[in-house]
């Protein structure tokens, strides 16, 4: 198969979708996914998108909650776009058809969640990201000049003369092909699967990130992974996501005597910043050695179920009635902050790659994502990708791209003898949990480092003798460089930020370590 298009998208949450509509106003698209359109991360979505459109509220404010969570990493000029151009793009979701919730005077209703000093959530009931993707493969389905090819999976970037003019893919019979492009878009999201607990849906290994440094291109703040603090913690049961705006409605995290505890860690309680919350629920675990809690008892039942008919049809999969039992809550891996480097257009320091959504690293989230700014992300940087890959002159400017404040170049590796370098997908996800999770500490991430780089070595040197034949090989070899890259900027930070928490520096350390790391495979 070998196929031409002007423009390539990969992936079709909110970046890739939104991307695919500007573009195709300039051209032909293609919109390549490895499983059926809109199956992404988005479509789990249950928050909210934020928009700073409330009486009370203000770019400014958004700016400042945006910055607070951050940690101090967040670059400014990224936040700056996010939350001035959020109010005028959620706007134009609505003049598209999105469905979201809407208050007595029909004004879209807006909820509270953590680290938000005001309501600015924007949500349709509690599954918000499903009906973003409604509205968006609707409007995309009516284009012309936009066409998809679900199940194929990129594999790897093709460049020539150090730019990237397509991608291989693997076709659904397992027959490799070719598709050249003009510009291509990584929108393929996060990398979640990475571990073994996690909110993310299956297909969230990484690919783009894996594949663009694979290709040489530069991945930043790795190191900043999200544990979301309230995933469904029922043995046996998937790890669903228990929405923070439950908490924004009122509900409280309680240990198993029935107390709320979350004041014992932080003043702000129930709503401090995910990352306290999560180390705040394992501490009470420690503390109390029992598991803990949300509870919603003390709402209204019939309150409650109209608010979150998603959650409580999931709850009641598993036998809990959401109004009235305690739910068994725990953290999980829900988040990358960090991702292929992009500038405030979507390039990469690849020139002809873009990249936008999850799998990039704007640096708008800094050590710590705010609650509900993803959705948003993708969809301000996404637009913001494809007016870059439609204009000759910014596609070209990926010349000067920005440096970053720190590179680490990694000198590519050989297979250890001294090792067996087999590791597998559930070892990696397993490792990776235990050694590089929410509390981090140098012997088990060194460690790790040093088992992931030989697993590395081997997947590379499979790659390049032609060998990484099936989807399912290459989302090994994905989870394995995803890994590799998250447990050394790991190693690397030595003190605590945001979502890295390093048991053996826990304090931040703005003297040595406030800046960006990024890191890029020498060729
Ligand atoms: C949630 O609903 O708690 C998740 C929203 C987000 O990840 O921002």
């Amino acid at each position: 198969m070998s196929l031409r298009s002007d423009f390539l998208v990969l992936g079709s949450g909110i970046a890739g979708l939104r991307a695919a509509l500007r573009l195709a106003e300039h051209g032909s698209v293609l919109l390549v996914t490895k499983r059926a359109i809109g199956t992404s991360n988005t479509a789990q979505a249950q928050g909210g998108i934020t928009a700073a459109i409330g009486e009370d509220d203000s770019p400014a404010l958004h700016a400042s909650d945006t910055e607070h969570a951050g940690a101090g990493l967040c670059d400014e000029a990224a936040v700056a776009v996010l939350v001035n151009e959020a109010p005028k793009d959620v706007s134009e979701l609505l003049a598209w058809g999105a469905r979201f919730d809407r208050d007595a005077s029909g004004r879209p209703s807006l909820a509270r969640e953590a680290a938000h000093t005001v309501r600015r959530v924007l949500h349709a009931s509690d599954a918000t990201g499903r009906e973003i993707v409604r509205t968006l493969t609707e409007r995309c389905s009516s284009v012309s000049s936009l066409t998809s090819l679900p199940d194929h999976l990129a594999t790897d970037l093709l460049l020539e003369d150090g730019c990237c003019v397509g991608v291989r893919v693997l076709a659904p019979d397992g027959t490799a092909g070719e598709i050249r492009a003009r510009a291509t878009l990584l929108a393929t999201g996060g990398a979640g699967q990475v571990y073994r607990e996690t909110t993310n849906p299956e297909v969230a290994t990484g690919d783009g990130i894996a594949m663009a440094y694979r290709a040489g291109g530069r991945v930043a703040d790795m190191e900043f992974v999200q544990f979301h603090p309230t995933a469904l913690a029922v043995p046996g049961a998937p790890r669903i996501l228990m929405s923070e705006a439950l908490r924004g409605e009122g509900a409280r995290l309680v240990n198993a005597a029935g107390e709320p505890f979350m004041t014992r860690y932080d003043p702000a309680g129930d709503l401090a910043p995910r990352d306290i919350v999560a180390r705040g629920i394992v501490r009470e675990q420690e503390r109390t050695g029992a598991a803990v809690a949300l509870s919603l008892a003390h709402l209204a039942p019939d309150v409650v179920r109209a608010r979150f008919p998603t959650l409580t049809r999931a709850c009641a999969g598993v036998g809990l009635d959401l109004a009235c039992d305690p739910i068994p809550v725990g953290p999980a891996a829900h988040y990358l902050m960090g991702g292929v480097e992009t500038d405030l257009w979507g390039r990469t320091s690849i020139p002809g790659l873009f990249a936008a959504g999850e799998v990039a690293c704007t640096g708008v989230h800094g050590a710590n994502r705010l609650a509900s700014n993803s959705l948003l992300e993708g969809l301000v940087f996404g637009a913001r990708a494809a007016e870059a890959m439609r204009d000759p002159d910014r596609a070209a400017a990926s010349a000067d791209f920005r440096a970053s404040d720190r590179l680490t170049r990694d000198e590519p590796s050989r297979v250890p003898h001294h090792q067996d370098p087999v590791l597998e997908t559930g070892e990696v996800r397993d490792l990776m949990w235990r050694a590089a999770g929410l509390f981090r500490e140098a012997g088990p991430l060194a460690a790790a480092v040093d088992r992931l780089d030989a697993a590395f070595a081997a997947f590379q040197q499979a790659a390049g003798q032609g060998e990484v034949r099936t989807p399912e090989a290459w989302r090994h070899g994905n989870l394995v460089t995803a890994g590799r890259l998250i447990a050394r900027a790991a190693l690397r930070r030595r003190e605590s930020r945001g979502g890295h928490y390093r048991t053996d520096f826990p304090s931040r350390d703005d003297l040595h370590w406030k800046f960006h790391a990024a890191e890029e495979l020498a060729s």
